[in-house]
């Protein structure tokens, strides 16, 4: 008996009354559909962040599951939803645990669900890490832009932290048109450090690479500083350390002391997401009181309602939001389904007359 069948190139639901279909989508399709669309992974994520901020989405707050015998790990749930003509809801369902690295897999694991716009059946379940290291990247990508527009781009950058998100952002940055004199890296492991490196080098990267020992030294020395750790508190306290300014792509959210974020002018990707969860922004929130030490929203900039200066530092921290999964999977959707390739569950919906 076959489990699955190929559909060429049909749409989830041809026909009013037909059976609903379900699909799934393996990592090694999704990166397929991914791989060398950088630029087009970020415009559709700057026009899911402008979707987003005209109100046409739904974003409630992430869901984390703590498990009490695994007190690094994680699960979280975010659900969304998406106007404009995207069109659909889903769920991205992604574990954090720490300790994979270790065993030799990587730390997150996941997988998302496309929910059908009309009916709200789940029409695909894809592999999910993929996909969101891919917003992730794409988002810091689009930030790094924006942020430094109307002043010369940083060519100096300074990765805190080295694994997998590290090297997407690398990725974005060099497929979005990046190009750099010098590379730092610190990471607590030295195989991390290591790992990036080679990873580099095998990216076709010849300037210099230096991997630093010392955290001041590695921010001191960058113009953009991505921060791509696992810390779960704040690690990095002296303000000094930022007194040349530098964009700080703080995509791990919990390194930087409060004091840091103080000094600095600060974006988010959603403010309400932002503060929660313990993160940097949300830790500054509790000690002062108040919010006012948020400069505004990555969509502000876009909008023009925010001008950035350079006379402070710049530090990004997006929580990374369920409405950016859904865009990207819809997007690897459509690209497996063109392709003729999208692996349907037959019958994997069964009950579907009322009364039997
Ligand atoms: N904001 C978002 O939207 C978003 C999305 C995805 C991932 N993330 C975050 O990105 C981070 C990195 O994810 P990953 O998959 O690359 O993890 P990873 O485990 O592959 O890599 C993390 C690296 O950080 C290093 N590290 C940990 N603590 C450190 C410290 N204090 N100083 C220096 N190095 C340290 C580890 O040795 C490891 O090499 C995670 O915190 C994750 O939650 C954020």
């Amino acid at each position: 008996m076959t489990t699955s069948r190929v559909i060429p190139t049909e749409p989830v639901h041809s026909d009013p009354g037909d059976a609903p279909r379900f699909a799934v989508i393996s990592g090694d399709q999704v990166s397929a559909a991914l791989e060398g669309r950088e630029k087009q992974i970020v415009e559709l994520v700057e026009a899911s962040y402008r979707l987003h901020a005209s109100g046409d989405s739904v974003n409630p707050p992430s869901y984390f599951l703590r498990i009490p015998d695994k007190p690094t790990s994680r699960i979280i749930a975010l659900p969304a939803s998406m106007g404009g003509q995207t069109r659909v809801h889903g769920l991205k369902w992604i574990s954090s645990f720490p300790e994979n690295v270790a065993a030799g897999i990587p730390r997150a694991s996941a997988v998302l669900i496309l929910n059908d716009h009309d009916t709200g059946y789940p029409f695909s379940c894809m592999e999910g890490s993929i996909i969101s290291a891919t917003r992730t990247a794409a988002s810091a990508a689009l930030a790094a832009d924006w942020l430094t527009r109307g002043r010369p781009r940083p060519t100096r950058i300074g990765f805190f932290g080295v694994g997998l998100i590290a090297r997407y952002i690398h990725t974005f940055l060099a497929g979005t048109g990046w190009s750099f004199d010098e590379i730092g890296l610190h990471d607590l492991s030295a195989d991390s450090a290591a790992g990036f490196r080679g990873y580099l080098e095998d990216s076709g990267f010849s300037n210099r690479i230096t991997v630093h020992d010392n955290a001041e030294q590695l921010i001191r020395s960058s113009d953009l500083v991505v921060f791509a750790t696992v810390a779960a508190q704040p690690h990095v306290s002296d303000p000094s350390w930022f007194d040349h300014n530098p964009l700080v792509l703080h995509i791990s959210l919990r390194d930087l002391a409060p004091e840091i974020l103080l000094g600095s002018t600060n974006i988010v990707d959603d403010v309400e997401h932002c503060l929660r969860a313990n993160t940097s922004p949300h830790l500054a929130e509790q000690l002062t009181g108040d919010r006012k030490f948020l400069a505004g929203t990555l969509s502000d900039v876009m909008n023009g309602q925010l001008a950035i200066t350079a006379d402070r530092p710049l530090v990004f921290s997006p929580f990374g939001l369920g409405v950016l999964d859904l865009a990207v999977g819809k997007f690897v959707y459509d690209e497996v389904l063109r392709s003729g390739n999208l692996h349907v569950i037959n019958d994997f919906f069964h009950e579907l007359r009322r009364y039997g």
